[in-house]
């Protein structure tokens, strides 16, 4: 669905599973129409911004050297009864996203896209000025990353609030105040801002 409401955004998409593109090209053409399947390494070596959506039980798959240097959007979320306890992300201090962080050293990480589910994503989509244009929040220790990720939020639909660190993107995160909730960019910003 996110590649999809990208495509429909005007942004290049390319995507891919943990195998033989050819193995998820029909769904693709299906799901998310003008996106380009793709082998991951590819993928990740050819774009600008690379979207993690995999289960966090597969997270640790991915090696971590094909992401220095890259944008990375974790839009993953801990989740013990459909992942399974996972160690790593079971801390009882960090957040997902910095554990995420921590495994990609070199990687610009923002997170957002994590606390909506993805059909409400492409439904509750709305244009800039829009009185029921809900707002993400885009959470990254990197300022320019998260800019970045900020506007393709923008592009999609949403407001951006960008949080000041990775960190503050706790609040995001299943059981925190933010996940799943559906606000606009001034009820957020009135309840954060002191
Ligand atoms: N579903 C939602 O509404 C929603 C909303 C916000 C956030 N999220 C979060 O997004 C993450 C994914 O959720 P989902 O519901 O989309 O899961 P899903 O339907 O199980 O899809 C997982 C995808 O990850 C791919 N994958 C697994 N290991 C991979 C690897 N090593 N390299 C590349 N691709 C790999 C799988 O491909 P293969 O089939 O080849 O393994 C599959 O296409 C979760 O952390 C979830 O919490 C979900």
């Amino acid at each position: 669905m996110l590649a999809r409401v990208l495509v429909e955004a005007g942004y290049p998409v390319s995507i891919a599973a943990s195998g033989d593109p050819v193995d998820i090209a029909l769904i693709v053409d299906l799901l998310a129409p003008g996106a380009s399947p793709r082998w991951a390494e590819d993928a990740i070596a050819e774009a600008d911004i690379v979207i993690l959506a995999l289960p966090l039980s597969r997270f640790t798959d991915l090696g971590p050297e094909a992401f220095v240097g890259k944008i990375v959007v974790d839009t993953m979320n801990y989740w013990p009864p459909t992942d399974g306890i996972q160690p790593i992300f079971d801390h009882p201090e960090l957040g997902s996203s910095e554990i995420v962080a921590r495994h990609l050293p070199g990687a610009r990480v923002v997170k957002t896209l994590n606390h909506i589910g993805y059909h409400d994503l492409a439904d509750a989509r709305r244009p800039p000025g829009d009185p029921d244009r809900l707002a993400l929040m885009v959470a990254a220790d990197d300022p320019a990353a998260a800019k970045a990720v900020a506007e393709v939020v923008e592009d999609i639909g949403y407001d951006a609030v960008v949080l000041p660190t990775l960190a503050a993107g706790r609040i995001l995160q299943p059981g925190g105040p933010y996940f799943g909730a559906e606000l606009r960019r001034d009820q957020i910003e009135r309840e954060l801002l002191p």
